[in-house]
């Protein structure tokens, strides 16, 4: 039977993520901190004109396959107000999440064989996507003493004659890094000596805290053909189940990006865009809502890391609402195994390091963007299950 499933698919192997989900059900009571998607619900104004464009019979037939024109321009002032853009409608395509965002991206710049560089540990659904598209993911370790900072010296290493491509996602998943726009603009420079193209990922552009600041590498005039930039509803405006997203690209990249865009979507569903729509038209409340709720989490994750100094170490996150410790004890070599035992044995449902490429082993990811009575419960198990022996 295997023979008949394309080496393609085969290459990829399961996602641990979506195991450590499945063991977890066979659990009861479990803590979880391995979700990567919030915890609140949609924001009730939007759900509202999600229905109220129901009611008016607007949801039934496809959009243009770039999207609701009216979206589009709404995309157009905030990639200009948020981000610094110079976005014009027709560089704006809208997505089903930013993931199909980044598979058309990465469809559309990869040929089979060709290098894509992936600062790690990363996303591992970016690792995938390159996988999909033939394309070889070349894996250049961040600076982990450095709060897992960019390594532009070893990226600037690491580029070769098949080099297409730099794929990467700040505020960082697993890492809670927000690149520093110096080094982003080291990067530019790096991708703009090598004709190289950025393919950004930047679902967690909203969540950033203390004296971190989200750069847009799309907001340098000269990078222009150079950066595809993904974003997305899911995180800014609790949206994960609505699939939607969009991305930025320079026009003449536009109609190529399509043609990867509508063999796998068609169009974004008509009634998620109605309802980012009016996110993007409504009150912006809910969002700092969220990133005061993230910024409290993150503090008080890193107090009870704190509290256990010779089991974990871990870089303060900057953003997002991931962080990755370091498991110093000996079991922790096995990022796996430990995280297996501590959902089993602790009911704390975590995500193995190594789930974000080899770079990530004895680590494990913990999300905070869950209620803090749930960090509380997750961290008492955790002592429980250390002081019990590992
Ligand atoms: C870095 C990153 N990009 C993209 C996504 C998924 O985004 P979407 O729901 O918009 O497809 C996630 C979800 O966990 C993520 O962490």
């Amino acid at each position: 039977m295997g023979t008949l499933f394309s080496e393609r698919v085969q290459q990829i192997e399961k996602s641990a993520i979506h195991e450590m989900t499945r063991l977890s059900k066979e659990i009861d009571d479990v803590a979880f901190l391995s979700w990567a998607k919030p915890t609140s619900g949609t924001p009730d104004h939007i759900n509202r004109a999600a229905m109220q464009a129901i009611e008016q019979g607007q949801t039934g037939g496809y959009s243009p396959s770039e999207g609701l024109a009216e979206l589009r321009q709404e995309i157009v002032a905030k990639l200009q107000r948020d981000n610094q853009i110079e976005a014009t409608i027709s560089q704006v395509l809208v997505t089903v999440g930013a993931i199909e965002g980044l598979a058309a991206a990465v469809m559309a710049a990869i040929d089979p064989g060709d290098e894509v560089i992936l600062p790690s540990p990363t996303y591992s659904t970016h690792i995938r996507q390159v996988q999909m598209a033939s394309g070889i993911p070349v894996l250049v370790p961040l600076l982990e003493g450095d709060g897992f900072a960019l390594d532009t010296k070893a990226i600037q290493r690491a580029i070769t004659p098949k080099s297409k491509a730099i794929l990467f996602c700040t505020p960082s998943n697993p890492t809670g890094t927000v690149f520093a726009e110096p080094a982003l603009r080291e990067l530019a420079r790096l991708a703009l000596a090598n004709d190289l193209v950025i393919i950004t990922d930047e679902a967690y552009e909203y969540f950033v805290f203390d004296e971190h600041k989200h750069f847009s590498l799309a907001s340098m005039p000269e990078m222009a053909r150079h950066v595809i930039s993904c974003f997305t509803f899911t995180k800014t405006y609790a949206m994960t189940g609505w699939r939607i997203g969009y991305l930025h690209a320079h026009e003449d990249w536009i109609p190529q990006i399509k043609k990867a865009h509508i063999p796998f979507a068609i169009c974004a569903p008509v009634v998620s865009q109605y309802a980012a729509l009016a996110a993007l038209q409504g009150p912006q409340g809910c969002v700092d809502e969220f990133r005061r709720h993230y910024r409290t989490t993150r503090d008080l994750m890193c107090q009870r890391l704190d509290e256990l100094p010779d089991v974990f170490s871990y870089q303060r996150p900057g953003g997002s609402y991931l962080m990755f410790p370091r498991i110093l004890v000996e079991e922790g070599k096995d990022s796996t195994s430990f995280c297996k035992r501590l959902l089993r044995e602790a009911h704390v449902s975590t995500t193995p390091g190594v789930a974000f490429g080899p770079t990530g082993e004895s680590h494990m990811r913990l999300s905070f963007c869950v209620p803090e009575e749930t960090i509380n419960t997750a961290f008492d198990r955790i002592e429980r299950f250390i002081q019990g022996g590992l």
